[in-house]
């Protein structure tokens, strides 16, 4: 009788580590809930980081009265007070051909990209320092969209691409 109920209390024991797969459920719960945790907060940071507005390239017709008193755009533009504009999205700074740029554009090292473009539009003074576009900036995010979808549409030969 001894014996048995010795043996009984070691399957006790033994019994004691079956507790652990219901340890492991929990980890992966816990594991699972700080995952859904990061994605959670990484979301809401990509929502902080300022996502410009879609642009409309009609709207930004619109907006390109303002820079035609100094700048042409399409098949039959000519440099003058400003350069050509033709296929300036992608394009290092300082490149359209035979216009006098000022060096501090020209040496600014900026690709215009939707990123530098919009800081330049907003502010052209304060990104490219010294440079010769003497205009106040556009103010509104969707203006800046929609002239940059404008633009986007001119290749180098000033065509521009069917919608
Ligand atoms: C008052 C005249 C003026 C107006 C208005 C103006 N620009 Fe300019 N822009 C210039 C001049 C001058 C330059 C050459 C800058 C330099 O060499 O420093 C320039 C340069 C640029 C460049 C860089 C081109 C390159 O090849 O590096 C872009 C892009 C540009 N302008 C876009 C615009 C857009 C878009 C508008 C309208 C929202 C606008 N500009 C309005 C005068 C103007």
């Amino acid at each position: 009788m001894y014996e048995i109920s010795c043996r009984h209390q070691n399957e006790g024991i033994n019994d004691q580590p079956q507790a652990l797969p219901g340890k492991k459920e929990l980890n992966r719960l816990s594991m699972l809930v700080l995952t859904l945790l990061l994605i959670a907060v990484s979301s809401a940071r990509g929502q902080d980081a300022a996502i410009p507005p879609a642009g409309s390239p009609d709207a930004g017709a619109l907006v390109f009265k303002k820079c035609m008193a100094c700048h042409q755009i399409g098949p039959n533009a000519q440099n003058g007070i400003a350069p050509v504009l033709n296929g300036v999205v992608g394009r290092p700074a300082g490149q359209y051909p035979n216009y006098s740029y000022s060096s501090a554009n020209k040496n600014s090292g900026l690709v215009w990209d939707e990123r530098t473009l919009s800081a330049y539009l907003r502010a052209p003074a304060k990104i490219v320092p010294g440079t010769k576009m003497i205009f106040s900036g556009l103010k509104r995010d969707q203006e800046i969209s929609d002239v940059i979808a404008y633009l986007k549409q001119f290749a180098a030969d000033g065509k521009r691409s069917v919608r």
